[in-house]
């Protein structure tokens, strides 16, 4: 049933050009959001980006913009060092929040989980972050942006 309305609104929305039209798009992913209870599945933007015929790294592009646009898509973990000798902690935590939208705790609509935790032994070369279970040390914003894009 569900399924049958999400299909109606892909091809109300292809209709009005959603493909080409950014405005449209968002439209179209902000009813799908509303559909699923307020978090888009990823079988649903895989439908979405299938029928308007986008690459696969179009939608997340777009879902960066838009943060308010929750999916389920958890591809990636970040935890930030917050051990007290990892200087300039809270401007990476701050960068996420104003880039990505997400805060501790949440998740990325560019799909991945933020956490924050304890010292992760490279005090010497902070600011540290674990990226999907490696740590990566001397962060800054630009290579978070780096490593977060690279996916
Ligand atoms: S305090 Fe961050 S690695 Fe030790």
């Amino acid at each position: 049933m569900i399924q049958e309305e999400f299909a109606q609104i892909l091809s109300f929305y292809q209709g009005r050009g959603a493909a080409s039209d950014q405005n449209e798009l968002v439209a179209l992913l902000r009813e799908t959001q509303e559909l699923y209870g307020g978090v888009i599945p990823q079988h649903a933007l895989d439908e979405i980006a299938r029928v308007l015929g986008f690459r696969e790294t179009f939608l997340p592009a777009v879902l960066r913009r838009y943060p308010s646009i929750k999916t389920e898509a958890v591809r990636h973990s970040l935890t930030v060092c917050q051990g007290p000798s990892c200087g300039r902690r809270r401007e990476l935590l701050d960068f996420l929040s104003r880039e990505y939208g997400v805060e501790p705790g949440g998740v990325a609509p560019a799909g991945f989980r933020l956490q924050t935790g304890g010292c992760m032994k490279n005090c010497g070369k902070g600011p540290c972050v674990r990226w999907d279970g490696v740590v990566h040390t001397g962060m800054t914003p630009d290579a978070l942006r780096a490593l977060i894009e690279k996916k």
